[in-house]
């Protein structure tokens, strides 16, 4: 699909499909007010019928329009008349990409660049629209075999510029849509793969690849042995039970200055969580499928960081291991030798995304990072706590926290911020070692958060529970949202910005 800035008149241009908002007053916006005087007060006689009221979302497709050179006018209800809000006009975005792919149209031109949208300007609006219209024709197909995928048949769409001056705000819109569309993509792709594929070593070489594409990216894997030898005993002491080897995947991108601080993002790659010997019951277990969603964001975010070619160091670092009851795994009461030389008493081997993230904090810090942003399906207790709609936030620094909220609240993949005080860190005292890797039934994902805490005091951090966020789980309506792979691109254009 090709995004592309047009200044045209909508009533003689020759697209497939024209889309024009209106109001749910049945007032028209301003290109609707041009089609219905082109084809003679249409599209009021149309509203009269009462077929659309113009509420957010609605959308009526109309075929043949008088006098309008296009052959489908695609009507898109904008809401009340008013200023509205970017919520608002995602929406929008939405429910006119899904009524699009309906349609056998293949080109578009796309007038919603007045829609309302509150305070948000053309630019955000643009690059929405184009996030927008990749998200609602994603579909995963690369496992299906003889059933078929829904045609795609959308291939151009141009998206009116109301005024000349306008061109640079939806040039940069299309231009960062399609590069944060692609991580997003990439990620999605990545969580919705089984575990059977999308192995540890599957990530690692989708990590090669980037390297591959992109001249701005390196990868480096670490194997076990390697990790072995850096003392990573918690990280290997979670893949022992399986027979898919552990790998930690560390990718460079070089976009600033060779001596400027990189940030970096770490990935929980839990490539399949059957809980371990601590075995997850059966119901839902096939979810964890997704217990990589933040080592997918991760690649994905280097996707868009590298398509953009962003001025800033970044470094992706992703614990990839797969968790497994067998006869050689670890077991409730082991107790585990961490790089940093804390010792910790695994009480539950369902607890394992702590344990191989700790490894790979430790590891990063010889990176001397600006900031750390680690990215995990950490805990079923952030579900219990903020649901589908916001990412939990951890952060040991203030201004890294204030970063990231505006970043989510900008892109709309939120996040809430969560308490990180001393008085949980006692849930996890072990009798015999330095810590346990469970705080108990109490405050779930804010102990996990504490445990990684201290692995991460010698640099700016912040942790990211995603487990409600990354997807959705509902039995053959599961998929990857793909997030948090806007945030995190937002958090670090931000910064590359400055
Ligand atoms: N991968 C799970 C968390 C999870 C739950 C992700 C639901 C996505 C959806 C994690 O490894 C886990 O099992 N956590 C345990 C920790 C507990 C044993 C302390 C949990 O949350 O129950
Ligand atoms: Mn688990
Ligand atoms: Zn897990």
């Amino acid at each position: 699909m090709q995004f592309n800035s047009r200044s045209v008149n909508p009533a003689t241009a020759k697209h497939q499909c024209l889309v024009v908002g209106i109001y749910e007053d049945h007032s028209l916006s301003v290109t609707a007010a041009l089609v219905n005087a082109a084809s003679s007060g249409h599209l009021q006689r149309i509203l009269k019928r009462g077929d659309i009221a113009g509420k957010t979302g609605e959308t009526l497709l109309l075929h043949d329009v008088p006098n309008i050179k296009a052959e489908r006018v695609l009507l898109v209800g904008l809401g009340p008349v008013d200023a509205g809000d970017g919520a608002r006009f995602v929406k929008i975005a939405a429910a006119t990409i899904t009524a699009l792919h309906n349609t056998g149209s293949k080109s578009v031109l796309c007038c919603l660049g007045e829609a309302p949208a509150g305070d948000k300007n053309l630019y955000w609006k643009t690059r929405r629209l184009v996030e927008q219209f990749y998200a609602g024709l994603y579909q995963f197909n690369a496992m299906r075999g003889t059933s078929t995928a829904k045609a795609i048949n959308l291939t151009q769409v141009d998206l009116l510029l109301a005024d000349k001056t306008d061109n640079k705000d939806t040039k940069r819109g299309i231009k960062d849509g399609n590069a944060v569309a692609a991580g997003t993509a990439l990620a999605k792709d990545l969580g919705n793969m089984p575990a059977n594929i999308c192995t540890p070593t599957y990530l690692a070489n989708t990590a090669k690849g980037l390297a591959k594409d992109y001249a701005s990216v390196t990868t480096q894997i670490l194997e076990e042995a390697e990790m072995k030898k850096l003392g990573m005993g918690s990280l290997l002491s979670v893949s022992q039970g399986s027979a898919e080897p552990a790998k930690l995947i560390v990718m460079h991108h070089k976009g600033g200055k060779a001596k400027e601080a990189p940030h970096v993002l770490v990935g929980k790659g839990i490539t399949f969580d059957t809980g371990g010997i601590s075995l997850k019951p059966p119901a839902t277990m096939y979810e964890m499928i997704y217990d990589m969603c933040g080592a997918a964001a991760v690649l994905g975010t280097m996707r868009t960081v590298a398509e953009l070619n962003l001025p800033i160091n970044v470094i992706c670092v992703i614990a990839a291991a797969e968790n497994m009851p067998s006869g050689t795994a670890s077991r409730p009461g082991d107790i585990v030798k961490t790089m940093s030389g804390q010792t910790v008493e695994i009480l539950n081997t369902d607890a394992e995304g702590r344990l191989v993230l700790c490894d790979a904090l430790t590891y990063i810090d010889k990176f001397k990072p600006a900031t750390v942003i680690d990215v995990a399906t950490l805990t079923g207790a952030v579900v219990v706590a903020l649901g589908a709609h916001a990412s939990a936030v951890y952060a040991n620094d203030e201004e890294l926290a204030r970063n990231l909220n505006q970043a989510g609240e900008d892109t709309l993949d939120r996040v809430w911020r969560m308490p990180l005080w001393e008085d949980y860190q006692v849930q996890l005292k072990s009798a015999f070692a330095d810590m346990t890797n469970t705080g108990g039934r109490d405050a779930g994902s804010i102990t996990a958060a504490c445990f990684l805490a201290r692995f991460t005091r010698k640099y700016r951090w912040a942790h990211l529970d995603i487990a409600g966020t990354a997807h959705r789980a509902n039995g053959s309506d599961k998929a990857s949202t793909g997030r948090p792979v806007n945030l995190l691109c937002q958090y670090l254009m931000d910064q590359a910005a400055h």
